[in-house]
Formats: structure tokens, sequence, C-alpha cells
């Protein structure tokens, strides 16, 4: 590795997606070293993101109301601190936004509420239709181009972690164009690094949300937590291949659209009192059954009214580029593996159990999704969260010693391509919607007595998911047991 050249005292942020930009652009005056992938703003899951961020902004809403659906959603999983705190924030989060920039749609001279599944009324801000994700990243990342405290660095990957005496002290650094190596002297991390939606076969993130910053944190000793709860997105568009599939939002499903089985009748129907707008884990088992014994499933957005390129862009963009005309075609849809409720051990400020290293966003956890994140809350996570961490690291100043034990410490071995695309169907058929304590025993082990795939750092966190997933017996959110329902 080349030479340090950062001061010990630095703040570097892993992560550009909104929670490591939030994060950056909180801590000011302190100065902030910014580690993005390549090329800045393209990567990650905030800029797929359509639905847009959940606020109690309407006359007749309150924030108790989205904290009750937020706690619904989460099957009574969540730390209640942090669903106050993100919901008593929510407001502020979307004021904040429209300071930095975002238009968001406007109903005359009232924003305009998008509806989506497990929420009492509408309640959901967004910007560009259902390009919600892409133009708040745009205005977070201008934002940060001219904050004179923040310095982007060239896109590079953390590849390492060095600890003093077991708190961090540097990161090593891989320059993607060209495969540079950099150590970096620091006294805080903050890892926010996205999900792990790519460990399996089937989902709506893209390949760089694989997991790669919890593999790191628990390298450098911290804890993770709930990593048993993945929440399944019903309806990916369903373009027959594995990967990345393209995501067809529910705010579609909020403004009418209906799914329906092969046959042309209402899947939802007699399944629960919200029928299509039931929370997502419900709906995802629902399209999940269907399609394991053989069916198709569609939604039918034919009827809705208005004009697609202007409420829809995103949906309406990906639909033609498969072939499928939404305003008069059904769109196929699976469910797809979309947003990780477990990560790395937080409190609410970030801090892990390693001092030092900080994680935010949905890398982390803090309990505020419990065992299943309620519609549009995570970019509001990413905002609120991301907020509050940067204002306290502007504030704290750890003592990194300036002599002691030291080490580097990384994620270990990589699986292989074909290594990798075996533990994303491992994780699909033992780790999806439904699972059975059978089916994950034999995985677990599968990944011990099958190196190439068991032995890279990608399946032991896929073990830790399945070892977790194990052990709680009861289904509870999108943690599903057929074994065990209850
Ligand atoms: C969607 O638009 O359906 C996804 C929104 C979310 O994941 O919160």
């Amino acid at each position: 590795q080349t030479s340090a050249s950062a001061s010990a005292s630095a703040l570097v942020v892993v992560g550009t997606g909104v929670a490591g930009l939030a994060t950056a652009l909180a801590a000011a005056p302190r100065p902030v070293l910014l580690v993005g992938g390549s090329p800045p703003g393209s990567g990650g899951c905030t800029a797929l993101a359509q639905g847009g961020i959940a606020a109690a902004m309407a006359d007749d809403d309150s924030a108790a109301a989205h904290a009750r659906d937020t706690m619904v959603a989460g099957a009574d999983h969540n730390d209640y601190d942090a669903v106050q705190y993100l919901v008593g924030n929510a407001a502020l989060a979307v004021r904040w936004l429209q300071a930095q920039g975002i238009a968001f749609d406007h109903d005359g001279d009232r924003l305009e509420l998008g509806r989506e599944g497990g929420h009492g009324c509408a309640r959901v801000v967004h910007a560009g239709g259902d390009a919600s994700g892409h133009r708040l990243l745009l205005a977070l990342m201008r934002a940060v181009q001219q904050a004179p405290h923040i310095t982007w660095l060239p896109p590079s990957l953390l590849d390492a972690v060095r600890l003093r005496d077991g708190r961090v002290s540097g990161v090593g650094l891989v320059e993607l164009a060209t495969g540079a190596t950099q150590e970096l002297a620091c006294a805080e991390l903050v890892l926010a690094t996205g999900g792990c939606g790519a460990l399996f076969a089937a989902t709506t993130n893209p390949a760089t949300a694989d997991g790669n910053g919890m593999a790191l944190a628990l390298a450098c000793g911290a804890r993770l937590r709930d990593t048993e709860f993945m929440q399944f997105h019903p309806t990916a568009l369903d373009v027959a291949r594995t990967g990345a599939l393209p995501l067809i939002t529910e705010a579609l499903r909020g403004a009418g659209a209906r799914l329906l089985d092969e046959r042309g009748r209402a899947l939802m129907k007699g399944r629960h009192p919200l029928g299509d707008l039931a929370p997502r884990d419900t709906v995802a088992r629902r399209v999940w059954e269907c399609r394991q014994a053989g069916g198709q499933v569609w939604l039918d957005a034919r009827h809705l009214p208005g004009d697609w390129a202007l409420r829809f862009p995103t949906v309406f963009a990906l639909c033609l580029r498969h072939g499928i005309d939404p305003r008069e075609q059904l769109i196929p849809v699976t469910p797809a593996a979309h947003f990780h409720m477990g990560g790395v051990a937080v409190d609410l400020e970030g801090r892990t159990d390693v001092a030092g290293l900080y994680a935010v966003g949905e890398v982390a956890c803090n309990g505020v999704h419990g065992a299943n994140r309620l519609a549009s809350n995570s970019l509001l996570e990413g905002v609120v969260f991301g907020r509050r961490l940067g204002r306290h690291l502007a504030h704290v100043r750890l003592h990194v010693p300036a002599q002691g034990k030291e080490r580097w410490v990384d994620r270990g071995v990589a699986a292989d391509p074909p290594a990798l695309d075996q533990l994303r169907q491992l994780a699909w058929s033992t780790l999806g919607p439904v699972r059975h304590g059978r089916r994950m025993a034999e995985a677990i082990e599968r990944l011990g007595s099958d190196a190439a795939i068991g032995a890279s750092w990608q399946g032991k966190l896929m073990e830790r998911f399945l070892q977790a997933a194990s052990r709680r017996r009861l289904s509870l959110g999108a943690h599903y047991r057929e074994d065990a329902a209850g």
C-alpha cells in the first residue's frame, strides 16, 4: 500500500447514497473525506428508489399515525425510540431536502402525497413522479460538490480497516480506475455502504449491494443484528432472468393498480383488509405462493388515469424497454429481495461496538424497521439518521493513541463468479419469502462442507443469516417459516 496522506483526526465516510451524503453534509464544518464507487451517483439503491419519502404532511395525518403504521409493518419488533425519532423528524427532513434544492411534486400549492402498502393514508412525498431517488441523489450530490468541508476522493473501494488497540485508526482504499492502493489515517469511519440484496438470485438491488460493509464491520469485531429479516418486494418486473430486476413501484397500487393471478382473479382478495396495499411481506408471500405453484402474476395498471410519462416515467420507460406498454398490457411481476432490515448493530447515533466505527442507512440496524420496513421509510431513514450522525461527528473528537498494537483487517477471500451464483441461488431457495428449518439446516451444512462457497466472505455472511433465521422458530414480519408459522 502507498503512504498515508490524511491526518490522524480525519473523518472518512464511505458510501455516496442518501445516508452517506446526508452524514457528510451534516458534519460541517468538520472536514470529511468522502469515498464512493464509480461513476459517482450511478450506483447504490438510492438512485433506484421510486416511491419517495414517507412523512405525515397531510392535515389529517400525524407523526403518531406514521409511527403506528411503522410498528404494525415491523410486527412490533421495532425499537420504539428509533421509530419516534424517525417519524418526529420526517417533516423536517422533507424541508431540509427542499433546502438542498429538491423540487417535490405539488398539487397546486400543496405537496402531492402518494399512497403505498401498510400506510393508513396518502403519506409519500415524491419527486419527478416515480424518479424520487434519482432526483434526491442529484440534489444531494450538487450540495456535496458545493460544500467546502467535503473532499470527494476518486472512485474507490474500501478494502481494509486499520485498528490500533482495537479502535479505528485508518482505512485501506483501492482506486477503481487504476487499482492503486492507498492508506489513509483516520479517527472515525462511517460505513454507509448499503444493503445485501445482491446476495439473492432475484433482487431489485444493484450488484454493489452485496453486504460488503457488514462483512468488513464483522471483521473489525462489530456485532450484527436482526440479519434474518430480509424484505422481498412483491412487484419486480418478471423479465425471466436472475440478478437485478427492475422495480415496479408500489405507488402504482397506491394509485389503483391491481394484482391478478393468471386467470385474471384479484390476487389479494380476502387475504388482508388492505388488499393490494397490505404490508409488503403479506403481498410478497402471496405472489411467491402463486409463482411457486407455476402461475404467473400480473399487475393491471391499464386503467390508471393521467399521463404515464409524467406520473410514472421510470416504470413507463422500464416497461417499454422490455416490450410492455402498461397502458394496454398487463405487467408480469415476481418477488425479489429488496431491503435488509438487519445489519451492523448501532445505537441512534450510529455507533457500533468498535470505537471509531459508525454505520448508517441500510448497512446499519438501529431497530427502526423492526421485522419489516414500512414502504418509503428507507430514504427517510437515510436522511434523518444520516443528519443525526453527521451532527454528532461534527463535535466528537475521539482520541486515537499515537502508539499501540496495530492490525489490518479485511473481509477475507471473495467468492468467484460461479460460486457467487450458487450462493445467490442457495439464498433464494432457503432464505426467500417462505422458509423451512430443514432447508436452512441443509444449506448451513452445505456451506460448511463446500469450501468454494462456504469459505468466502459472502458464504460466511450468508451462514450468519441462516443461523439467525434457523434460531427464530416462529414467523415474524418478513421472516416467514412454513414449518412453524405463528
Ligand atoms: C416502491 O416504490 O415500491 C419501493 C419503495 C420502498 O422500498 O420503500
